[in-house]
């Protein structure tokens, strides 16, 4: 695995060039461009992580799944009679849909779906940023793990299309908290730091029936666990899900921060984080070095 994580990047590298760090939060468009890095956690426990694959990175949209998971923990199937579970076609910050659908975002991973579930852990949470540190802390096995506070200020400064969408679904009844507090929340969720490694450690419970390999944890129910990696497959990747499910076939969920993280069902969780982004605001290496992944182990979902 290891020669093959390196053989990988080997290939990918020349693609460092063709993409473009996201501005639109302007505390991540200092990230240094070429920047590659990939980590493998078996469930057998064994870490594999080559380039840049333990630099920590802002984690951006990859935190949605971890919100999801949290929300699913407390309030298990009620969270779907305030957003869906349908791709929504659009690039991750639209707001069209939302008001042709009466204020119920498509699911939980375009931005209005994940201000819902924030909201929904608002309700539950006093302190909703440090349940979700220590829950990511936990997941992780990495007490170091924590919310870079100058990308969260920059993102709520520049908050506007997040706030018109929460104020929007506020309107149509489909919003219970103050606003601006849980965009707090969201964007500090967003600013989280972590490597490859720390991801793919993070995430390795939802290759493993929903326990924990490395702690033992159950954090999801077996079914729980085969609906979010559902979610993943079909809506991880915005309006780029299908290209993804062809080109790579894995559920995966990605961030403007430039991470993927992908799950091989039964087998692996791995990451992979280049920071310059494709038009869709997926991580353009990223995402052919999983499908190179996927090919030399010849092994998807399809
Ligand atoms: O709300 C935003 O726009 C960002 N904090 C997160 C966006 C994101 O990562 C979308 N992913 N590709």
């Amino acid at each position: 695995m290891q020669q093959l994580l390196n053989e990988i990047l080997d290939e990918i590298r020349p693609l460092i060039g063709q993409g473009k760090v996201a501005d639109y939060i302007p505390a991540l468009s200092h990230v240094a461009p070429n920047q590659l890095g990939i980590a493998v956690y078996s469930n057998e426990g064994e870490l594999y992580s080559a380039g840049d694959g333990l630099t920590p990175f802002s984690i951006q949209s990859i935190s949605k799944v971890f919100s999801l998971v949290q929300a699913i923990q407390h309030s298990g199937e009620d969270i779907w009679q305030r957003l869906g579970h349908e791709p929504s076609g659009q690039p991750f910050n639209s707001l069209v849909q939302l008001e042709f659908e009466r204020g119920v975002p498509r699911n939980p991973f375009i931005n209005a779906g994940a201000l819902v579930i924030c909201d929904i852990n608002q309700s539950r949470f006093a302190a909703p940023t440090l349940s979700m540190r220590d829950f990511v802390r936990r997941l992780s096995g990495n007490q170091l793990v924590a919310s870079d506070d100058v990308v969260a200020r920059s993102e709520y400064q520049h908050r506007a299309r997040n706030a018109a969408m929460a104020y929007l679904m506020q309107a149509f009844g489909n919003f219970h908290n103050d606003v601006e507090a849980v965009l707090h929340s969201y964007f500090h969720h967003c600013a989280i730091r972590m490597s490859c490694a720390d991801l793919a450690l993070a995430f390795s419970f939802l290759a493993n029936q929903g326990v924990s390999p490395h702690s033992g944890e159950r954090v999801l129910t077996p079914r729980q666990t085969k609906q979010v990696n559902a979610i993943m497959a079909t809506s991880g990747l915005y309006d780029e899900a299908g290209n993804f499910a062809y080109r790579v076939g894995l559920p995966g969920k990605s961030g403007v921060g430039g991470g993927i993280v992908a799950v091989v069902p039964e087998r692996f969780t791995v990451c992979v984080w280049s920071p310059e982004l494709n038009p869709a605001g997926n991580s353009l290496a990223g995402m052919a070095a999983l499908e190179l992944l996927s090919e030399r182990i010849g092994w998807s979902i399809f």
